[in-house]
């Protein structure tokens, strides 16, 4: 797929990884997002543009969803009430951020934008995502069909390649896990959510939890 509205330029230019096995006893592996964490540093000290941010970080990303077995429980807990977005690291400098989304079953988003770059790697179970673009008088159009993500697939968004979509939980029966890098701090940045005639509504969405995983303790092998 082309760069296009639907923000999801990078999503067929990667192999669709199955995702791996969840080692249920064994404890999380945190030195995957460790790994993470540094060599998505070091690709934003190397470059600062966008279209080589996300391919080379869809890279990165889907080598960490490719393996199931480091995301502790406690953030890839569902709510019931609406889904939830926690924090599992920010960069010194607010260049990104990396969160993990969880729906449970018919949970979605609201229509909304990002206004920075973001990619989304789903760890578990899939998610559905409607792109929409935005006419200049301000109204809102579906831009195609709903394209269902599994387990390993890469989408990207930004201001630059479309920005504005609604996610929900493809699974009718469990949760869904994805996790999100995005050009920012992005709990603290101001974008919008639309009504149905595309009306912003400012919001910061923050984040579900109050501490982050330690990623750095010396007993984790890296
Ligand atoms: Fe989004």
């Amino acid at each position: 797929m082309s760069a296009n509205n639907k923000g999801l330029a990078v999503s067929n230019a990667l192999p669709n990884f199955s995702g791996g096995e969840r080692a249920l006893a064994a404890p999380p592996n945190l030195a995957r997002l460790r790994s993470f964490v540094r060599a998505f540093g070091a690709l934003l000290d190397d470059t600062q543009r966008e279209t080589h941010i996300l391919a080379r970080g869809a890279r990165l990303l889907a080598l960490l969803v490719e393996h199931d077995d480091w995301l502790p429980d406690e953030y890839a807990a569902p709510a019931p009430e609406r889904y939830q977005q926690y924090l599992l690291h920010c960069d010194s400098r607010e260049r990104f951020s990396v969160v993990s989304f969880v729906w449970g079953p018919g949970q979605f988003t609201p229509v909304h934008d990002h206004t920075v770059w973001g990619l989304v790697g789903v760890l578990r179970g899939a998610e559905l995502s409607q792109a929409y673009t935005r006419a200049p008088d301000g109204t809102l159009t579906k831009n195609g069909a709903a394209e269902r993500l599994a387990a390993g697939s890469i989408a990207a968004v930004s201001p630059s390649i479309g920005d504005i979509h609604v996610v929900s939980n493809a699974l009718e029966a469990g949760p869904s896990v994805s996790i999100h890098v995005y050009g920012a701090n992005i709990g603290r940045v101001e974008r919008a959510t639309y009504d149905g005639d595309g009306k912003p509504k400012r919001f910061v969405s923050g984040y579900a939890n109050r501490a982050v995983p330690n990623i750095w303790s010396q007993a984790q092998s890296s």
